[in-house]
């Protein structure tokens, strides 16, 4: 298959990138705008052959419906993905996450339609289980309602509806993934799991926000990856699925202890800031959706954590170039006034 990936330098795009090269004979066209979320260093190491790197956004509608032209599939994995910047400047997020499927959604309605009827050209969008807003009890299946909290999850639910739309009104073959919260190597350390290992390893306060009861089903991106994988691959056009973790919730609490035990850091490293206004208390999925289609998470949590700190433990050059550029004015941002009133965790 020749595959369109877009934010495929980004975390899991790049990880889908990597391990769809291993298990395929595809061939990859990346499209990625390289925000600062985006780093060509993520697919450096691969097949110059199989795999091409394109700057540019999924929003320009001329040059996605050149590249459109090129491949069978559309693979959406760009999107600005931090929740925390979506409350600091949404403006990003919905531009690319409803303008920019906009018009990923047109290249691909016009691609099928210029190759005739009968021909296969499938859409992937991948969302996350955020669309579900926070779950007190119980675990999302894909007819749930969707409520999303946050900016972030607001665009990636107009996202969804929009790909919903394009299948219902023009046939397109389209499957939608919500994928659970995912760790692993080449993390943007703005995130929990990143952030709290390299700012561990500086001795640099762990800001917990609230009580730090909040609870996420983890999923390792090799898991996440491989799902998205199977959806292209073997999805029911016009079908969500469900990416859920290990099936183990944890608190945040649990899964910043375990990673100082890991790095043998201090507890007091960890301070009780200001919660995220809006915040999720828990996420849970049920994933037989998609298990009957032969997919299940491989990566047990405790294994997948301590390999990924010891991934940013041997990739300091990595996660430094990363922390550099508009990191410093992000971080004063977001914690300067968290800190500031923070207390014992
Ligand atoms: P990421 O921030 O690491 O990567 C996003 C990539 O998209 C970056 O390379 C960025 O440069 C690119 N991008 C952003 N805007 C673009 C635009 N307008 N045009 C082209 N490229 C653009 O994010 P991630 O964690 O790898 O997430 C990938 C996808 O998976 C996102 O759609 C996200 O919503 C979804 N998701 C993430 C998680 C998670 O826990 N990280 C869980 C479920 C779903
Ligand atoms: O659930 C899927 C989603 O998971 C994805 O769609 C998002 O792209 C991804 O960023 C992630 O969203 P979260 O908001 O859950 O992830 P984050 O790493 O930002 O936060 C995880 C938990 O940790 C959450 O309860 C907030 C908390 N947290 C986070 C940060 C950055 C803290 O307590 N302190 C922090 O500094």
């Amino acid at each position: 298959m020749r595959i369109l990936v877009t934010g495929g330098a980004g975390f899991i795009g790049s990880t889908f990138v990597r391990r769809r090269l291993a298990a395929t004979q595809d061939t990859i066209v990346v499209l990625d705008k390289l925000t600062y979320a985006g780093n060509p260093a993520n697919l450096a190491d691969l097949d110059p052959g199989r795999v091409r790197l394109v700057r540019g956004d999924i929003a320009d509608g001329p040059l996605v419906d050149e590249l459109a032209r090129e491949v069978d599939a559309i693979v959406n994995f760009a999107a600005e993905s931090h929740v925390d910047r979506s409350i600091l400047d949404p403006d990003a997020f919905l531009r690319t996450g409803v303008l920019g499927v906009h018009r990923l959604l047109e290249a691909a309605r016009t691609e099928r339609d210029r190759r005739g009827t009968g021909s296969r050209y499938r859409f992937v969008q991948v969302s996350t289980d955020e669309v579900y807003g926070p779950v007190p009890e119980g675990r999302s299946r894909e007819d749930d309602p969707i409520r999303p909290s946050s900016p972030y999850s607001a665009a990636k639910a107009a996202g969804e509806h929009l790909v919903r739309a394009w299948h219902e009104t023009w046939g397109l073959d389209a499957c939608i993934t919500r994928g659970a919260n995912t760790y692993g190597p080449r993390q943007h350390p703005e995130k929990l799991i990143p952030l709290f290992i390299t700012n561990a390893i500086l001795d640099a306060p762990l800001p917990l926000y609230g009580d730090g009861m909040q609870r996420r089903d983890w999923l390792h991106v090799d898991d996440h990856a491989d799902a998205v994988g199977v959806v292209l691959d073997r999805g029911v056009s016009g079908l969500a699925y469900n990416v859920s973790g290990d099936g183990e919730e944890r608190p945040n609490r649990a899964v910043t202890e375990a990673i100082l035990a890991q790095l043998g850091k201090p507890w007091s490293l960890v301070r009780s800031v200001p919660d995220r206004p809006g915040h999720d208390r828990r996420y849970a999925l049920d994933g037989s959706r998609l298990r009957a289609l032969g997919w299940e998470a491989r990566v047990p949590f405790a294994a997948g954590l301590a390999a990924t700190v010891d991934w940013y433990r041997e990739n300091a050059a990595w996660w430094q170039a990363v922390r550099s550029g508009d990191w410093d004015d992000y971080y004063r941002r977001q914690y300067g006034w968290r800190l500031e009133g923070s207390a014992p965790a």
